[in-house]
C-alpha cells in the first residue's frame, strides 16, 4: 500500500501539477483537500478536478466559522496590524488550514503533508512551522519549492501527461483571499512607483466610484467580539461577509504597501480588506470608552508584537497563547456600539456607547450637573508637581544654574556628559 499525503488543494495550476508530482515523483497516495475560508470559488468543481488528475480521494471542509472565531476575531481583539497597513488575512488562514491538513492527515493515516507554497514567501514558513508544531511527526512537502517549475514549464509538464489543469488564462497578478481580506502581488505592481490599476480590486469601489452620500452604520460588540450589524444579531461569518459588502462600496479598505517578508525580501502587496478595517476602528474606538489607561497602553504595546508573530508564522506558540490570554481578559467588558461612517474610502468612528462605559458625563460636561469637585484638584496638584518644586528649588534654580530661558543658548537643554 502506497503512503499517503494530504495536499493542500486550491484548484490551481500549482496545486493541480502538485498532485500528479507527488505521485510521479514521490509515489504518494495524493488525498486533496479543498478548504474553504470564503474564497469564492466554485468547490464542487475543484473537487472534481482533482479526482481527474489523479487523487486518491478529494475532501473539501468548510473552515469559515473556525476562522472567524478562533482566528479572524482573535486578531481583531488584538489590535493586529503588520507594518501599519496589513490586517493579516492570508497570515491568520495558513495556521488553520495547516491545522485542517493534520486533522485530515490523522484521520486517514497519512505520513505526509504537503502545499502549494514557493520557497521565497511567508506562507511556506506559516504552514510548515503550524505543521512542525501540531504534529513534528509529519513530513512537509511544497513541491513548487522542490520542482521550481515556472509556470509555462509546468503547463508543458502537464501536457505531456495529459494531466488536465485548470485553463485559466494567465493573470499578471498573483492573490489570495479569504473572509478577512484579499492580496494583490505581481504584475505592474512590481514596480513600487506604478499607481495601481484599478482593475486589480475586487471588492472595493474607487473612491471616484463611491457614493457621494456617506452611510451610517452600527457595530456591536460583546466581549470584544461584533455581533451585531444595525442591531440584527448574525454569526460571525455572516456579519463579515455583510460588513464587505457595505464598506466595500463606499471605497473602505485599501492599502498599497512595501512590505518586510521573513524570509528577508521587500516586497509590493495591495490589500482590500473592508470588513476588518472597519471593525479594527469600530473595535478600537470601543475600547478607548472601556478601557481604563493602563489597559491601553499595555495592549497597544503587545499589538506589534501580535501582529509580527502571527506574520512570522508563530500562531502555534506557547507565547501566543500567553498574549492571546491577556488581550482575551481585557475584552471582559469590551460591549457596546459604535456608529461607524462609511464615506469615500474612510471608516470612520462617528459616535460610540457602552453599558461598562468609563466616560462619565458628569465628571466630564462644564455644564451645570457637574460633579467634579475643582477643589480637590489642588491638593493634588501640590503633591504631584512636589517633587518638580524640590528638584527646582536644589538644583535647577540654584546659584549658577542657568534658569529656564527661551530663544538663548542658556535655555537648550544641557549637552549630556561626553
Ligand atoms: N504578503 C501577504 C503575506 O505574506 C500576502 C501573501 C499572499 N499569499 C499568496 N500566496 N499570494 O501574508
Amino acid at each position: 500500500m502506497a503512503k499517503k499525503v494530504v495536499l493542500a488543494y486550491s484548484g490551481g495550476l500549482d496545486t493541480s501539477v502538485a498532485i500528479r508530482w507527488l505521485k510521479e515523483e514521490r509515489g504518494y497516495d495524493v488525498i486533496a483537500l479543498t478548504i474553504d475560508l470564503g474564497n469564492e470559488k466554485d468547490l464542487r468543481t475543484v473537487e472534481q478536478r482533482a479526482m481527474q488528475i489523479g487523487a486518491v480521494k478529494a475532501i473539501v471542509r468548510d473552515g469559515k466559522r473556525l476562522f472567524i472565531d478562533y482566528f479572524a476575531f482573535p486578531a481583531l481583539m488584538a489590535g493586529a496590524v503588520y507594518e501599519g497597513q496589513y490586517l493579516l488575512a492570508t497570515a491568520i488562514g495558513r495556521p488553520l488550514i495547516a491545522k485542517m491538513l493534520v486533522d485530515v492527515a490523522r484521520e486517514e493515516g497519512a505520513t505526509a503533508i504537503a502545499h502549494g507554497c514557493t520557497g521565497k514567501g511567508n506562507d511556506q514558513v506559516r504552514f510548515d512551522v503550524s505543521t512542525q508544531a501540531l504534529a513534528p511527526d509529519l513530513e512537509i512537502i511544497a513541491p513548487v519549492r522542490e520542482h521550481r517549475m515556472s509556470r509555462e514549464e509546468q503547463i508543458e509538464w502537464a501536457a505531456a501527461r495529459g494531466v488536465p489543469v485548470p485553463a485559466t488564462k494567465a493573470s499578471p497578478y498573483s492573490t489570495d483571499e479569504n473572509l478577512w481580506g484579499r492580496s494583490i502581488e505581481a504584475g505592474v505592481l512590481e514596480d513600487p512607483w506604478q499607481t495601481p490599476p484599478e482593475e486589480i480590486y475586487a471588492w472595493t469601489r474607487s473612491v471616484a466610484d463611491a457614493p457621494e452620500q456617506p452611510r451610517e452604520i452600527e457595530i456591536s460588540f460583546e466581549h470584544g467580539r461584533p455581533v451585531r450589524l444595525d442591531g440584527h444579531e448574525m454569526d460571525g461569518v455572516t456579519l463579515v461577509q455583510t460588513l464587505n459588502q457595505w464598506a466595500g462600496e463606499h471605497g473602505v479598505g485599501r492599502t498599497d504597501l512595501v512590505e518586510d517578508r521573513l524570509i528577508g525580501i521587500k516586497s509590493r502587496e495591495i490589500y482590500e480588506a473592508p470588513a476588518a478595517w472597519t471593525l479594527h476602528a469600530a473595535h478600537e474606538a470601543l475600547e478607548q470608552l472601556t478601557l481604563s489607561k493602563p489597559q491601553l497602553r499595555t495592549k497597544n504595546a503587545l499589538r506589534q508584537e501580535y501582529a509580527d508573530l502571527i506574520y512570522n508564522g508563530l500562531w502555534f506558540t506557547a507565547h501566543h497563547q500567553d498574549l492571546a490570554a491577556y488581550v482575551a481578559s481585557t475584552q471582559r467588558h469590551v460591549t457596546g456600539t459604535v456608529r461607524m461612517r462609511l464615506h469615500k474610502g474612510q471608516a470612520v468612528p462617528a459616535g460610540k456607547k457602552s453599558p461598562r462605559s468609563l466616560y462619565s458625563y458628569q465628571l466630564a460636561t462644564y455644564d451645570r450637573g457637574d460633579s467634579y469637585d475643582q477643589g480637590n484638584a489642588v491638593g493634588f496638584i501640590r503633591i504631584w508637581g512636589l517633587p518638580v518644586a524640590q528638584q527646582a528649588r536644589t538644583q535647577l534654580l540654584a546659584e549658577g544654574e542657568a534658569p529656564f530661558q527661551l530663544g538663548t543658548s542658556e535655555g537648550a537643554p544641557p549637552e549630556p556628559p561626553a
